[in-house]
């Protein structure tokens, strides 16, 4: 029944003549506004020159030369004047669109999360709320009794992503030794579907972001279960013990252990995530296996190598992994 009702209000594709947040309908209504002036200048050009090849059309008994005309300062003076006032017009608005977006200043309760764009996955940090996760950005729903900000910080390990969400806001780049930003308030509970918009690289098309809109009671009940420390269970004990005397460690934070390696997804509460290698693959007990055994089958050219374990370690790991809850 969750997995259905999951499934349901998945967003497949983000559908950018659906916007759900603030940013997004602005850049909505200010190219609907543009659209419809280009609309309109196409259909008056098209209708006059429509309507002078029929109406001026030489007849099959009309030997004489058309009047010649040379120069009229009226109508040069209107097609000057005229696209001038159009562009100053569009010019104005769109500037207006830009100054709202970047100028909205953080309130005191706006949630501040920090995303950093690796080849090929996102690193996402709740600062103040001591979580760290990747390739899902989970945030509460913006109501109108209850508005509720969330300020992204962008920033890249690598080369230049860009961090595009259709249907909450405009693309904005994440480009290294520099930090720029951006804000939704999404309007709607649901999962919606981002994806990276700048080349990074061969798997930039696999650099996918879910990002989930949830109530603000559910996103506490997230962000406190993913504060928790990894558990220790007696029954993954060994997968625990291998998975630490593996190099997984020198790329991967399990908090509460000795594993702290930034390169990699923080795997403190993997099975938290809908999927692997940043969508790739959904997060699967039959995928994630795959996926440890050997990532370059999936994702060709990531960053994790196949780290040729042998049976039993492939056994223990996967099974310490899939604890992870
Ligand atoms: Cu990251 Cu394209």
């Amino acid at each position: 029944m969750a997995v259905a009702a999951l499934a349901q209000s998945v967003h497949p594709v983000g559908n950018i003549f659906k916007p759900q947040a603030t940013p997004a309908q602005s850049v909505y209504s200010l190219s609907m506004l543009v659209l419809t002036v280009c609309a309109a200048i196409f259909l008056v050009v098209a209708g006059l020159l429509t309507f002078t090849i029929v109406r001026f059309r030489r007849k099959l008994d009309d030997v004489h030369e058309p009047a010649q005309v040379y120069g009229s300062n009226h109508i040069e003076i209107a097609w000057t004047v005229i696209p001038i006032l159009i562009v100053f017009v569009l010019t104005m608005v769109t500037a207006r669109v830009v100054v709202a977006i970047q100028n909205r200043h953080a309130p005191a309760d706006a949630l501040q999360v920090t995303v950093i764009g690796h080849q090929w996955w996102w690193e996402i940090r709740y600062q103040d709320l001591g979580v760290v996760t990747a390739n899902e950005l989970h945030v509460p729903v913006s109501t109108a009794a209850k508005p509720a900000l969330t300020f992204l910080k962008l920033e890249s390990a690598d080369v230049a992503h860009s961090f595009w969400v259709p249907q909450l806001s405009g693309k904005t780049d994440l480009i290294p030794n520099r930090t720029n930003s951006m804000w939704i308030d999404p309007q709607q509970e649901g999962t919606f579907l981002g994806n990276c918009a700048e080349y990074c690289g061969m798997q930039h098309a696999n650099m996918l972001l879910r990002v989930i809109v949830q109530s603000p009671a559910d996103f506490e009940k997230w962000a406190t279960a993913q504060r928790l420390g990894t558990p220790s269970d007696s029954r993954v004990e060994a997968g625990r013990a291998t998975f630490l005397s593996l190099s997984c460690v020198n790329c991967h934070t399990l908090s509460g252990t000795s594993a702290s390696g930034t390169f990699g997804p923080d795997l403190s509460h993997l099975m938290s995530r809908a999927t692997l290698g940043s969508g790739v693959i959904p997060n699967t007990p039959e995928n994630l296996r795959a996926w440890v055994k050997d990532p370059q089958a999936i994702k060709p050219g990531n960053l994790m190598p196949n780290m040729q374990l042998n049976a039993r370690e492939l056994d223990e790991v996967v099974s310490y992994l899939s604890s992870l809850k």
